[in-house]
């Protein structure tokens, strides 16, 4: 059992080093600060974490069979080039593969999975779920990216700029 437990724990080690990363730190940060007055849904790491919970369910739910710490580390990077997008303009898809780009190698993950990675961060606002296994992990992302906002309690309802018809208006998953 104990030695059951240090395995579980390993398969992790890559995210928990993402969570520790400088970069992904001062990032968030900064998220947090450009955030601090939005009406709208945030990218704190709340969300983050919402993202890779969901997507780790459905991965479950649907057997695909992803590794955790390659959904969890696509969901942590996926939103986190958000507050370049304040500052600089950049479109955070863009901005968060680049700090996936220097960050996932940092932390142990393979050039293969670095690409996987920012194929599904990249296609994260655009990527309408097609058939899975064609790419399930960007799939998975956009997925429960929308899942994860709880339009049927926000207080900004009115004027979100989501079609009704993508607003949850329950938990569907
Ligand atoms: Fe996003
Ligand atoms: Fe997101």
């Amino acid at each position: 059992m104990a030695n059951k437990m240090r395995e579980t724990d390993r398969s992790m080690d890559r995210v928990h080093r993402i969570l520790d990363h400088p970069l992904f730190l001062g990032e968030l940060d900064a998220i947090d600060e450009a955030e601090r007055d939005r009406i709208y849904c945030g990218h704190n790491l709340t969300h983050l974490l919402d993202v890779a919970r969901i997507a780790w369910i459905l991965n479950l739910e649907r057997g695909l069979g992803l590794a955790k710490d390659l959904v969890y580390g696509t969901a942590l990077l996926h939103d986190l080039g958000r507050a370049a997008e304040y500052s600089q303009g950049i479109p955070h898809d863009r901005a968060s593969v680049e700090l996936a780009r220097i960050i996932l190698p940092q932390v142990g993950y393979e050039p293969e999975e670095v690409e996987t990675i920012k194929r599904a961060i990249l296609g994260h606002r655009g990527h309408e779920p097609g058939p899975e296994g064609e790419d399930p992990l960007a799939g998975l992302l956009f997925e429960a990216d929308k899942k994860s906002r709880a339009c049927f309690a926000c207080p900004a309802w009115e004027s979100c700029k989501w079609p009704e018809e993508k607003k949850n208006t329950t938990i569907d998953f």
